[in-house]
């Protein structure tokens, strides 16, 4: 039995003005008819012998979510709801629990909400791969060929070995702009997918040795959560009280069990405009939009708007008009979209 694990807490904030705080990008149709969050649930449900997802997110967006998953057909998620943002160790520490709760010890198949994936069916033999060959207690996670030296992905080097999973090495969360081009040009790394396939049980070992007082505090969290409906809430200031950080940092980085499963699956993070630009088509001078948008004399454009945009004699630059906000920006400098996000919270 496996169960799908959807983290679905995070805030998307380098795709502002379209993603928003009460509305983050898992939220949002980014390429296709279905959301990100419904593209996700439905590529889970189809790996064998998977059981409904269970989706972790905070409880302001239940209703988001549940009305989501209802519109694919999903009609009683489980929902397990936190009470604030704690990054994804404990998100996943608290769904570890839950899923053990009633004496079962699932298969934890922990997504991220936020992916593109293009080759569906070689997602679901990498899955099936990773089950057949893990050996027990493995914490396994999904390779991907690096493209360049992004400094927002894990880089996991693998040993040598023939096996289609191997042990990993080293496991490096967020490097520096320098270690990640050595990195990339060494050959022998690949990204983190975020994607993780382990035992429940196997996840809470690791946990508890390597942070035991989140480990405590996500138990308790769950031990003394209330039921609601079809939702799971989590308790507050057990929940409260753990320390925020990511499974990368807090087990990844330390474990001696970890082991990668390279992919080549048309995988995107959509984490940038520019990752969005990159995953739909083109006109032959580069430009691609979503809406009414007239190019003249412009070249590697992306525009997104509800109203007609014209766009003359530029290059490489993203523009995109919500109701109440125009972002113009350089395509080089996408990455600092979370800056204004950042002003915008300073002034409140
Ligand atoms: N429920 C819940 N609660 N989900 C969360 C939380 C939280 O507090 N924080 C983040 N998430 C969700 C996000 O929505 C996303 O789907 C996933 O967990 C990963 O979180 P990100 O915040 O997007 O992580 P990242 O992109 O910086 O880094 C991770 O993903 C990279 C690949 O995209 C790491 O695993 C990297 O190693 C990896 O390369
Ligand atoms: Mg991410």
């Amino acid at each position: 039995e496996i169960l799908p694990v959807l983290l679905c807490g995070g805030s998307g904030t380098r795709l502002w003005p379209l993603s928003r705080e009460a509305f983050p990008k898992q939220f949002l149709p980014l390429a296709g008819e279905h959301t990100l969050l419904q593209a996700t649930a439905l590529r889970a449900m189809r790996v064998r012998g998977a059981l409904a997802p269970l989706v972790v997110c905070n409880a302001d967006h239940r209703y988001v979510v549940a009305e989501q998953l209802n519109e694919v057909g999903i009609t009683h998620p489980r929902l397990l709801l936190e009470p604030c943002a704690r990054n994804t160790a404990p998100a996943i520490a608290a769904a570890a629990f839950a899923a053990m709760a009633d004496g079962g010890d699932p298969l934890l198949l922990v997504l991220p909400s936020d992916h593109l994936i293009k080759d569906e069916s070689g997602f679901r033999s990498a899955v099936e791969t990773a089950l057949a060959n893990a050996p027990d207690k493995a914490l396994v996670t999904f390779g991907i060929v690096p493209e360049r030296p992004d400094t927002g992905f894990g880089y996991i080097r693998a040993a040598a070995s023939d096996g289609a999973l191997r042990h990993v090495d080293q496991f490096v969360e967020k490097p520096g702009i320098e270690r990640a081009r050595e990195y990339v040009a060494s050959g022998d790394y690949s990204w983190n997918s975020g994607m993780f396939l382990f035992r429940a049980s196997t996840f809470l070992a690791e946990l508890e040795a390597n942070e035991p007082d989140m480990f405590a505090r996500c138990s308790e969290a769950v031990e003394r959560a209330s039921k609601d409906g079809d939702a799971l809430r989590l308790d507050k200031a057990a929940f409260g009280a753990a320390r925020a950080d990511s499974i990368d940092y807090a087990v990844m980085e330390r474990t001696q069990n970890a082991f990668v499963l390279p992919l080549s699956i048309g995988w995107n993070d959509v984490g940038s405009w520019n990752a969005v630009w990159e995953t739909i088509e083109k006109d032959a001078h580069g430009n691609a939009a979503h809406g009414d948008v007239i190019t003249i004399d412009s070249r590697n454009t992306y525009a997104r708007s509800e109203r007609l945009v014209a766009l003359i004699g530029v290059e490489d630059l993203v523009v995109i008009e919500t109701d109440d906000a125009l972002l113009v920006a350089h395509r080089d400098h996408v990455q600092q979209v979370k800056d204004v996000v950042g002003r915008l919270r300073e002034s409140g």
